[in-house]
This record gives C-alpha cells, structure tokens and sequence, in this order.
C-alpha cells in the first residue's frame, strides 16, 4: 500500500517555500504504556496503517531531503514495518536506548543529520499533521528562525506551556514544572518544530535533565534561543486534530472517527451521497465518479474505484477492487481483490450476501446472487449465478446460466484445475463439475450432475442415478410397543 494514501496528492509540497534542505526527524521511541498493548504505541493504527507511517507519508509530501526515525521500545518491530516506505526519502534508523527524554531522543539523530538543513522534528504518535501546516513552519523557520508549532486548548493539562513576554516566546515549561501562573497559559506547544540545524547541534548539546522528571527536554532549546538572540516564532494552528497525540485507545478511536469524518466530507464534496457520514470506514483510498450512492456501514480498503452511477448498499466491505459505471453491490457483499485485484462491470448486480475474491473479473450486466463466491475467474457479459454457487478457476462465456447450488471443483486435494463454460451453457442446478473440464458453447447440463468429462457444444449431459418410481409403495408404520 503506497504511504502516500491519505493525504491530497497535489499536496502544497509541490511549491517548496525554502532554500535549505529539509531534514525530518520523527521521535518513536517511547513506550506507549497508556495502550496496554504488546505492539509499539507507533504501530498501532489508524485506518489501518501504523500511525508512524502516517507520520512519514507527510514527511514525503514535504519533498524533504531525509527522514529520520529515532527507535526504543520495539524498535526491531517498528524498523521493519517501515523499511522500504522511504520512497523518495533518505530514510534513516537510529535507537535511542535507555530513552532519556525528547531531547536525548533528538541527540541521538543528531550524527546523521547536515549541518546545512532545516530540521522538523514529528512524533510517531501524532498521525494528521496535514503538509501544508508543516510546510507554513518551515518557510516561518526561513533557515534561520526557531518556529514552533503552537496551539490553544481549553485544558492544557499536561503539556508544554507556551511562555511569552508580550509576543516574543521566552520558553516552554514543561506541565511538572510550571508554576500556578504558567499552569494557567492555554496556549501549549505541540510536539512539533522546525529549526536550523547547526542551531539545533549547538542547543542540544548545552541541554541538562534538572527538572521534575530529570528527562532532556527537546523543548529547553526554546530557552536557548531566546538566549543565543534567536528569533522563536509561533505558529498557532486552530485545528486540533492535526496536533493530537495518542496516548490511549480512547483516543485512537477518537481520531480515527475524526479522520473518517474528513474523508467522508470530501468525499461528499465532490457530490458522492453517502446516507451516513459517520458509517462510513476508508482505510486506503477510494475513487468515485459522479453519482455515486454509499448506504451506511460500508467499509472501503485499499485501493477502490467506483464508477459513475454506482449504488453500493448496506453493510459491504470493498477492497482493492475495481467497479464500473451504474453496476448495483447490493447489501452485506463482501469483496476483496486481494493483490491480484477484482472488477465488476457495467450494469452488473451483485448481491446481497455475495462474495467476490481475489482475480474475479466479472463482464457487463452480470449478476452475481446470494451465497455466490467467486475466486480467480473471468465472468463475461451477461452470464449469471444468482443462487448458492461456487466458481473458482473458472472461465465463463457470455449469457452463461450457473444454476442454484452448483460448483466447479477446482482442487483435487494437491493442484488447482480450471474449468471453462463456453457461451450460452445451461448449467443446472446443484451440479459439480470437476476440473480440468470445458463445456462447449450453448450445452445443457442437468439438474444434479456431476460431470467429469467434458461436454460437445450444443449437447445435453445428464450424469445422476436415473429415477425409478415404485408405484403404490407402502410406507412402514411404526410398531406398537
Ligand atoms: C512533549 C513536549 C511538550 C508538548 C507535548 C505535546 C517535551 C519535553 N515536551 O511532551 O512540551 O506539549 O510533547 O504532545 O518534549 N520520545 C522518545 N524518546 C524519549 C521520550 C519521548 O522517542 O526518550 C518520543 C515519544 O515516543 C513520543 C514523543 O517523543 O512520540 C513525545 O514524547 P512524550 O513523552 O509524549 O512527550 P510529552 O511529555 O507528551
Ligand atoms: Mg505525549
């Protein structure tokens, strides 16, 4: 799944606003205690990807020049979920073991990092900083600045406070070391900075743990600045989405539900009709074309098209598929092409309770009933199965009829054999037909067969136990005891 799946792709990146070159650093080594989980904080998700990644899909829209992740706890897991999603990144792995702080954290980044950057430094767990607002950041660091990306919350509790005399920021005072006077400032440092690099090397090294958690603090490099004559700029973002961090699964899902509302407005402002913007669930990236009509609870992975005209009902679950212009899902169906992909096309009617699995190709103004699965086979236009069936390895020719309840057997137990319905067969219902074998076009096969060989185009096969009747059979009558 390209990194790249949540945000605008013409993101503002595109029109960099400075000179130097951006390094990112993203801070993932903390623990995550709050999740009560066995997986790093970081790896946890957010529409389905690991909330790092989210991080470093950003860091790709800000054309920077690297990425560096600092790891601790998990770091083997974290390392490995993430390598090779680089992309155009330089993207760097260095642990931070014992983690002393954000400071240390950063410190730890430092002998990778040139000296002719701007660095901006994430974290792991703060998934929706959209490009843009990072992208303000640094051109307001102009290589030469320290700009922090501020906020202000009607509880600030347990966060950096914002420090000012009159409008230039002095520091940033951690929660458990603030005064009663600082405790009361709402507006609070976000986590997230851009700074020029030899500034950032010569403050780190001047930093000491004397305070309440006896931790290094990223964040007395604000104090330094303010003491070497450095300019400290505050940009205040109003959308506290972008900023927030996870702590907890409460909050996971809190922004989870934030970041589907998002999705689900754009989608609606390119005119889809979803009947319920809070029952709707993209975890991948979905595209739709005019008129489309989204029924509540449907759920939406990977990468999804829809065409113009598509109704999907309640309940279905799409992945990484492909559905062409008008075709109906109809509720509770569940398709997943899987890597190899599935389409469905025009006009067609899938559903309810259908399931169509990786490589179904299905024609035009097909249909495709309940309790029908599909894997792996190619449906061409106009052919039907609309009752309790099975096609797998199958090629189906036009306007085939594939009654109730029959099957293709596609496995003998070690291999995989394809079975081929030439056009305008009649398959009757509750047949096995047991591959490898090929119906010629426009057969009929009977009602309960269960065909081995192949049959000639145009003939009727009938393979079952031939009827008798015994007429006026006497049923036995219970005995009396
Ligand atoms: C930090 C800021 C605080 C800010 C808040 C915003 C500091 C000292 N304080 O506080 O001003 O308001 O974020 O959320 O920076 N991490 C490491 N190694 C460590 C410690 C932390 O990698 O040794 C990582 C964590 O995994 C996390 C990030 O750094 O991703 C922030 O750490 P956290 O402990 O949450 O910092 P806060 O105390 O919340
Ligand atoms: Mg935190």
């Amino acid at each position: 799944m390209p990194v790249s799946l949540f945000q605008p792709r013409d993101a503002s990146a595109s029109s960099p606003s400075l000179t130097a070159p951006v390094d990112v650093v993203i801070m993932a080594a903390g623990k995550g205690t709050r999740m009560k989980s066995r997986l790093p904080k970081v790896l946890q998700r957010l529409a389905h990807v690991p909330l790092v990644q989210h991080v470093l899909a950003t860091a790709q829209q800000l054309q920077a020049r690297s990425a560096v992740v600092i790891t601790g706890h998990g770091a083997q897991q974290v390392e490995a979920a993430l390598a090779g999603l680089g992309g155009a990144l330089a993207l760097k792995f260095v642990r931070q073991e014992p983690q002393l702080g954000t400071g240390h954290a950063v410190q730890q980044a430092l002998p990778v990092l040139g000296d002719d950057g701007v660095v901006v430094v994430l974290s792991g767990d703060v998934p929706l900083t959209q490009a843009d607002t990072l992208q303000a950041l640094i051109a307001l660091c102009a290589g030469q600045h320290l700009a922090l990306l501020t906020i202000d919350l009607p509880d600030p509790t347990g966060y950096g406070r914002v420090v000012r005399a009159g409008e230039a920021v002095q520091a940033i005072v951690e929660h458990k070391d603030a005064s009663a006077q600082q405790s009361a400032i709402t507006e609070i440092y976000s986590g997230i900075m851009a700074v020029p690099a030899a500034l950032l090397k010569r403050w780190l090294a001047r930093l000491d743990n004397h305070n309440a958690q006896g931790e290094y603090y990223l964040t007395d490099i604000v104090k330094f600045a303010a003491q070497d004559g450095v300019t400290v700029l505050a940009q205040k973002t109003t959308d506290a989405v972008q900023v927030a961090g996870i702590n907890s699964p409460v909050q996971l899902a809190e922004l989870e539900r934030s970041f589907q509302h998002r999705q689900a407005t754009a989608l609606m402002e390119a005119g889809v009709r979803l009947a319920d913007p809070a029952r709707l669930d993209v975890r991948g990236h979905l595209r739709c074309g005019m008129d489309v009509e989204i029924d509540v609870n449907c759920i939406f992975e990977g990468e999804v098209s829809l065409g113009d005209g598509v109704r999907i009902g309640a309940n279905c679950v799409l992945a990484n598929c492909t559905v062409a212009a008008d075709a109906v899902i109809h509720p509770f169906t569940h398709i997943d092409g899987g890597a190899q992909g599935a389409s469905v096309g025009e006009g067609a009617l899938i559903g309810p309770f259908a399931r169509l699995r990786p490589g179904a190709q299905l024609g035009a103004q097909v249909h495709i009933g309940n309790f029908v699965e599909v894997k792996n086979s190619t449906l061409a236009d106009g052919a039907k199965a609309n009752h309790l069936a099975y096609l797998g390895d199958a090629t189906v020719g036009e306007r085939v009829n594939f009654g109730a309840g029959s099957i293709t057997a596609n496995y003998d137990g070690a291999n995989k054999h394809r079975t081929t319905i030439e056009a305008d067969v009649h398959v009757g219902s509750n047949c096995v037909l047991v591959a490898p074998v090929t119906l010629g076009a426009g057969a009929t096969v009977g009602g309960g067969s269960t065909i081995t060989k192949d049959v000639p185009a145009g003939a009727l096969s009938v393979a079952r136990g031939k009827q008798t009747n015994i007429t006026n059979w006497a049923r036995p009558k219970k005995q009396a005891k």
